[in-house]
Formats: structure tokens, sequence, C-alpha cells
């Protein structure tokens, strides 16, 4: 048979679990079937029954669930700390010296935080909060790199009530700034460097230059590295310092349901970026029934999140979820092939890691290294495999499937987003798996694949993923910006539209085959590109720009640009890399175009829009489609 057959029959197959994950599964196919019907005919009753038997109350609720279109509402009247559920009950009922953490670098280094320790590290940075004037509902922002303070920053922030708004250590200041204007931040917590591929990069400079002039941030807490000696200028506090002679002990602020816990920037299609809001109970609750029956938690797994905490998966699936459930993660600062590809497979081998969620772009680096690499370690502990972030097309499914997973693997190809908080799509592990599908909806999710008018559309065909009804993490608002959430709700009839295109089989199996707006996905990671053109035009030579996503081997997509340059600028190389520096002091690494075209002319509508979709076809050499718009 050719090679090329050969791929095919992968992945037309359907793959059943196998016989060693469907002995362990927590539930069996049958029983999230039962389970996913009984949670869409009686969703008040089925989330009230979880959220008793998962989650400390300090308050049961008055109602689970009230929709005044667009606004919702979960466990309205119900008190709870997510603190208390990630930390404290966990102490108290015996895992006090089980592992919460095991951190490790590109060097090797290695530190381990049990759930008392995590919890007295919290709690000292609770009180350090406290005494800076930090109150419930005042916003911190976190920028620091992925070290245990970091996610005990986040969680301390949730112990007192304070709404924390991290943001990821890789955005420029302007970016950052942007973050810190818009939540009005009190106080910002971060570090003063990170290492990457065995390079330092500094972090301190970019939050000095961020927070210059902003007289409402009254203090930046400063986390100084190993062998770090940084002079502290006016309202800067040496993280160390601050929490030396804490009290290990602090009040769990008593929170509504619907309280809010952190934002998160994400970009849309237009303007600046979003910062989704979430709140307390129902994030609290679909974060921990995800990680439990998503990634099958048992008592003794070792589980890994190769995400960063300044993205929803780290938020979700670093932090509250596999905490609340009882978990131990491993963590890890660094790139995943420095000092060698064999790094990550290195640390599955040391650790025992049981369950394993990355990404897409990641698997793909690893395809290119080849399956030398991690055939050089044991992997055998590996049980479960996630993926996230965009979706995984089925070569690079059945590479992960068989050289990570050596057949013995179950894979999870979790769809959702910064908006839904949690999984809303994927198949669990006891259920059969069809490469570059991502699956059936979760508890509770009602999703479809329909037509503008909110009508679905037949099996196979392409159209829009909605999801008709609110889950309990969904997101309540755009902070300050109550308009924009309401747009999610309004697009397609009164179901929720985060902008992807779907189709769905006959077995009710989703595909999503990405954005349909104008969101390019970069490494899993969304970048706007009315974001990036506005980068770009604010470059002294730029006159207009346009950008469009385009298929890139290991990213998914890369951006690439085209510039119309002021009068008296002409196109060079060297004038090309400016325009590139420029993007990244304003946006950050991620947004970088890896190609810049000099052009005379943008293609555009008669009322003057930019038509990317023109663009992007002739860059690829397809149809240009309909351009009777198209002004000439
Ligand atoms: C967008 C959300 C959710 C955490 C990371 C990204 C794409 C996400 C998948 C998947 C296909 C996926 C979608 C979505 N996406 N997961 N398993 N298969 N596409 O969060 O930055 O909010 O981006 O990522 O396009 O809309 P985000």
């Amino acid at each position: 048979m050719s090679e090329k057959n050969e791929i095919l029959l992968k992945v037309n197959k359907v793959y059943q679990p196998p016989q060693r994950v469907l002995e362990k599964a927590l539930i069996t196919k049958e029983e999230f079937d039962e389970m996913y019907k009984r949670s869409i005919e009686n969703p008040e009753d089925f989330w009230a029954d979880i959220a008793e038997k998962e989650l400390h109350w300090f308050k049961k609720w008055d109602k689970v669930f009230e929709w005044n279109y667009p606004k919702y509402q979960w466990f309205i009247g119900g008190k709870l700390n997510i603190t208390y559920n990630c930390l404290d009950r966990h102490v108290e009922n015996g895992r006090r010296n089980k592992l919460a953490y095991i951190w490790v670098d590109e060097d090797g280094n290695e530190k381990k935080y049990t759930y008392g320790e995590l919890l007295d590290l919290v709690n000292k940075i609770a009180n350090g909060l406290k005494e800076l004037g930090v109150k419930k509902g005042d916003r911190v922002v976190i920028y620091m790199p992925l070290v245990v303070e970091q996610l005990a920053s986040m969680l301390a922030c949730a112990r007192i009530g304070a709404i924390h708004s991290v943001v990821y250590a890789g955005f420029s200041s302007n970016a950052l700034r942007m973050r810190i204007e818009d939540a009005k931040a009190k106080v910002v917590i971060t570090s003063t460097w990170t290492k990457r591929r065995g390079k330092k990069i500094d972090l301190k400079s970019v939050v000095d230059e961020a927070v210059d002039g902003l007289n409402f941030v009254e203090n930046i807490v400063v986390l100084q590295r190993e062998g770090d000696e940084f002079e502290l200028e006016e309202k800067e506090i040496d993280f160390n310092e601050w929490i030396k002679d804490k009290s290990t002990h602090c009040e769990p602020e008593i929170m509504d349901a619907e309280d809010p816990l952190f934002i998160l920037y994400t970009s849309g299609s237009t303007g600046k970026p979003k910062g989704v809001l979430h709140t307390t109970g129902g994030y609290n609750l679909y974060t921990h029934v995800t990680t439990k029956y998503v990634f099958d938690i048992h008592e003794d797994d070792i589980f890994w999140c190769t995400a960063d905490p300044g993205w929803i998966t780290g938020h979700s699936y670093m932090v509250y979820g596999p905490l609340s459930v009882g978990t131990t993660s491993v963590i890890a600062e660094g790139a995943p092939d420095h000092p060698d590809p064999g790094r990550w497979w290195s640390i599955v081998e040391k650790y025992k890691v049981n369950i394993f969620y990355t990404a897409p772009t990641a698997v793909r680096l690893f395809m290119k290294y080849g399956e030398e690499w991690p055939k050089k370690y044991d992997l055998s502990s590996l049980r479960i495999l996630g993926s996230v972030g965009e979706p995984i097309n089925p070569e690079a499914w059945i590479w992960y499937y068989e050289n990570i997973g050596r057949g013995q693997c179950s894979i999870v190809d979790t769809w959702w987003q910064t908006e839904t908080g949690g999984h809303m799509i994927t198949t669990v592990p006891a259920y059969p798996q069809k490469p570059g599908k991502a699956g059936k909806p979760f508890f509770g999710i009602e999703a479809d694949v329909v037509d503008k008018e909110g009508k679905p559309v037949e099996p196979n065909k392409v159209g829009y993923l909605v999801i008709k009804k609110p889950w309990p993490s969904a997101l309540r608002t755009c902070w300050g910006e109550p308009e924009r959430f309401e747009k999610y709700w309004s697009e397609i009839g009164k179901y929720y539209f985060a902008g992807d295109m779907a189709t769905k089989d006959e077995d009710g199996y989703i595909m999503i085959l990405g954005r349909a707006d104008d969101v390019i996905n970069v490494s899993g990671h969304r970048i706007g590109t009315a974001e990036v053109e506005s980068a770009l035009v604010s470059h002294p030579a730029v006159a207009e720009a346009a950008v469009i996503g385009k298929p890139h081997e290991i990213k998914g997509e890369s951006i690439k640009a085209f510039v119309i340059l002021k009068q008296g600028y002409e196109p060079s190389e060297s004038l090309a890399k400016d325009i590139k520096m420029h993007v990244r002091h304003e946006l950050g690494a991620l947004a970088v175009p890896d190609e810049i075209e000099f052009v005379e002319k943008l293609p555009k509508t008669r009322s003057g829009k930019i038509m990317r979709r023109v663009l992007k076809a002739k860059e690829l050499g397809m149809p240009l489609g309909d351009t009777s718009t198209l002004e000439d």
C-alpha cells in the first residue's frame, strides 16, 4: 500500500479507547451518554447535584440558574471561595503532604510544593496584598514567568476577593500598559526575568515602561530570582521580603457565586483586546468537573499541562481545575526543545506523567524533530493525551497517538475558548476518537452547527459553531464593554457564537475548521488582524496595512502583512525589519508578521473596507470569490 493510502486509512479510522484506559476510566461511554442526556434535559438538577457533591459552599445557593437574556447567573446566593476548594479542604482532608506542583526549569532545577506549603504561600501573599490596601473587587495585574509564585499570586487574589488580570510575560510593555490601564490595577506583581532557550528575558524593564506615569498603580511587587540584586525604586517592593514575616493564616473572603474572579484579555476581529470576565461559582464548578472527567483524574495521577498561566488554558487547567480536584501537576518553565528536543519526554519519564496536555503546534514541532527523540524515553506512564488551541490536523493526531501515546493512550481534543472558561467539545477518554474531530459536547453544552439564521446545517456541511444556552463557566461580560459581551449572544439568533466554523458528522462528532472572522491563530494563540494593523500603521513609514493568516507547517498559521508606505519612503529589507521590530514593541513577539510585502494598493470595498479575503485568496492562489463589492 502506498504511504498516502496508509495515512488515509488511519485518518478515517475510528480509534477505540485502549483497554488500559477503559479499565481505569471514571465514566464509561454509556455513563457519559446517560449523564449528558440528563444534563441537557434537566440542567439545573444536574448541576446542582454535582455542585453539592464536588464543591464546598459556605452557604448553599437559593437558585441554580437565571437567564435574563443576554445576562445569566448560576448558583444565585451561593457563597464560596475558590481557594478553599483548591487548597484548604485538601489540607484538611489528608492531602496536606500531597504534592500540588512540581516545578522544573531548563537547567534541570526542581522545586516541589505540597498542598500545605502552597496554602501557606498563598496566605502569606494574600496578607501582603491586604497590607497594601488591596480589597475585594480591586484589580491586581500579574506579569510573571512560570513559577509557583505566579500561580500562588493568582490564588492569593482569589483568597481576598481581588480580581486578577494575568498578562502573558511575552507581551510588550504597550500591551501590558493597556491592560493595567483598562483594569485600573492598584498593584502589579512581576519578576525580574524568565529564561527561554538558555537566554534570559528581561521582564522588569517591560513593567517599568508599562507603568510609567500611571499614578493609580500604588505598588509594584518584584520577585527577584536567584542571583538578582536589583535596587528597588519608590513604590517597588521585594516579593520575598514582603512575604517573609507574613502570617500563614488568612481567612478566605466569603465570595458570592457571581462575584468576579478574574479578567483575561483576548483578541477579537475588531478593536482592542476584550477583557473577558469570569466569576467564582460556575467557573469553579465547571473547571473542576471538566478536569475530573475529561482528563479522568485519579488520586495518584500526575498531570502536566504545558500551557502558560498567561492564557486561559493555564488559568483553568494549571491552577483552578487541577487544584480543585486535588491532583499533582508538573509545571515547566522554558522551551519544549531546550537543551534538546528530548526535554519534554525526559520530564514525562522522570515524573511518570500520566496525563499530558499540549497544543498541536508543539506536536508538529516534535514531528519535525523526528520520532527518535521520544523513543529514547520511557513514556509508558502516559494514559491520556490532550490537545488544545487550534485544530489538530489528522497527521499530527496520528503521530501523537503512535509516537507519544504508543497506541496505548486516549486522545482528548478539547475545543474551547477564553470566553468559555472550560472544555466545551471533546471526547472523554472512554469514548471512541476520530482524528481531527474534537468530538462531542460536554455535560450541559448544547452545541450545534448552523447557518446564519441559526438553522442546523446537514451532516458534514460547513456552518457556524454555536452553543444554544449559557453554561456555568460562560463569560459574564467584557470588562467595561458590555456591548461586546452582548455581541456574542446576538450574532446568530440568541445563541452563543464566538467565531468558529465547523462540521458535524452522522455520529454527532464536531470538527472545528477554524475561525470565521478576522482572527489569526498563531501557535494556538489568538491574534486580531485589527490589532496588528494598528500597530503597523503606528510606524512612521506606514500609511496603510492589511494582515492575513497563512497556513504554516508548525505554527498552524503565520502572519503576513501588506503595507503601503507613506510618500518619501522606499521599500527595503531594513525597513521591513524595522517595522517588524516596531510591532514587537507594540504588541509582543507573538504578533510579529513573518512576512511583510510592500504594495501600492490594497483591495477595498467601495465603502473603503479592506478585503482581507481577497488578499488571502490571491496569496494562496485560490479563486477570488465574489468580488462584486471590490472598488476596482
Ligand atoms: C480559539 C480560542 C482554549 C484555550 C486555548 C485557546 C481555537 C481552541 C481548539 C481545538 C480547534 C481550537 C478556536 C477557538 N481552538 N481549541 N481543540 N480545535 N480549534 O483559547 O485564545 O480563547 O482561542 O482557539 O478557534 O475559537 P483562545
